[in-house]
């Protein structure tokens, strides 16, 4: 039987490719460094567990609303008021399973087959598969480790066509960890609203933020910048809860009402007893994501610490996020034992093989010359994986 022109035209997740690969080889008792997934290594905070259990004592284990439940809207609204200043009304928001589902119900919201959405490089793996699946297509632009990885305002205008209807932004990034400052989201901003765009603004790594300077919520740049965008933020990565499945959309009223009637009919609902341990994550004591920030730092600091201490490596250290992206252009045409690295793919998959140190490669995110190391893992995993791949590295030639 063959599968359809749809199924066909996805590529896996090479994040989870990557993930899958180094679990083969630990299955074959080999000790492998994995640094490929972006997801805490921290168990989710207790407070937040108790919620879920009470809430699973309750009796809270039915169908919810499709877009979720109303006090959870409500802890989202007021999260995103304190912490942004941005006014968010229930019917404002829609609940998903996760950020990744929030972003894709929110493109079938708005895109049409045809319609063009600009992907500023290197992004998440998932972007340009998910505009993909709508139908529309993505347009990749180029930002280089020069220019912080950040997209600038001339650049999003050259990219524009009569079909341009969406940006896609993440700041933070992954996999970069570049945060765009205030200043120049202005500059995009005015392009947007020049260029009648609607952004879609990932947010999700924007407690996790190194630098002085302040995150910037994209729809608080104004109030004709609000009306346009769709704000992308979940429990997954501030409170270590990527299992739990719960991410959300912020925006105009009418896109949201048109992804509840998605996913009433694609999901019913995101899970009952993790909404209510959303709810306790986004109403409890804060001092959890804190804790875990501060351990995010030391582990960014180390890790490129030593990365700039391997001769032809290099980074500039991330402002947020928990992945150190690397520039390896000058090991590219070595040759390790008998195999010759020609592109990251091949840097990444020899690493692995032979160093035993699981990375993912540049390409993947749109950036070749690259490698993404998470550092969201242990320092013991961390300090030994470092040592492997700079042993290995020492035997290019
Ligand atoms: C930039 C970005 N957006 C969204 C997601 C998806 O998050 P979730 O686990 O909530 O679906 C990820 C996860 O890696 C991510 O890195």
């Amino acid at each position: 039987m063959q599968v359809s022109a749809y199924a066909s035209r996805i590529t896996p997740s090479a994040t989870l490719a990557a993930g899958a690969k180094a679990k083969d080889l630990k299955a074959k008792g080999i000790n492998v460094f994995d640094f490929s997934t972006g997801e805490p290594d921290f168990n989710t905070p207790a407070h937040i567990c108790d919620a879920a259990t009470k809430a699973m004592k309750d009796g809270h284990t039915k169908y919810t609303p499709a877009s979720g439940l109303a006090p959870l809207k409500e802890a989202i609204a007021e999260y995103h008021k304190t912490w942004h200043g941005l006014d968010y009304k229930p019917a404002d928001i829609c609940v998903s399973n996760g950020a990744k589902h929030a972003i894709y119900t929110a493109l079938l919201a708005v895109l049409n087959p045809g319609d063009e959405v600009v992907i500023p490089t290197p992004y998440w793996v998932s972007y340009s598969e998910l505009v993909k699946m709508t139908g529309a297509v993505p347009v990749l632009i180029d930002t280089p480790k020069e220019a912080k990885f950040r997209l600038n305002a001339d650049q999003l205008r050259a990219a524009c066509t009569p079909k341009t209807k969406l940006l896609m932004l993440n700041s933070p990034s992954n996999p970069t960890g570049s945060a765009y400052p205030a200043d120049q989201l202005r500059a995009i901003a005015e392009v947007a609203v020049e260029k009648n765009l609607i952004v879609l603004s990932d947010e999700i790594y924007e407690r996790l933020i190194y630098t002085d300077t302040p995150f910037q919520a994209f729809g608080a740049l104004g109030p004709e910048v609000f009306d346009r965008t769709l704000t992308i933020n979940g429990v997954s990565k501030t409170y270590a809860m990527t299992g739990w499945r719960i991410g959300w959309t912020c925006g105009p009223a009418p896109i949201i009402k048109a992804m509840d009637n998605i996913q009433s009919q694609q999901t019913s609902n995101p899970s009952s007893v993790s909404q209510y341990a959303a709810i306790a994550a986004l109403k409890g004591d804060q001092k959890c994501v804190e804790e875990m920030k501060k351990e995010f730092i030391k582990r960014r600091d180390y890790v490129c610490d030593r990365l700039n201490s391997i001769p032809g490596i290099s980074i500039d250290p991330p402002d947020g996020a928990f992945y150190a992206f690397f520039d390896i252009r000058a090991y590219l045409g070595k040759t390790f034992g008998a195999k010759k690295v020609s592109d990251s793919q091949s840097f990444c998959l020899a690493l692995l093989e032979d160093g035993h140190v699981n990375t993912v490669q540049g390409s993947a995110f749109g950036a070749e010359g690259f490698a993404r190391m998470s550092f969201a893992t242990s320092m013991e995993t961390i300090k030994g994986g470092l040592d492997a791949m700079e042993a290995w590295l020492k035997s290019g030639k």
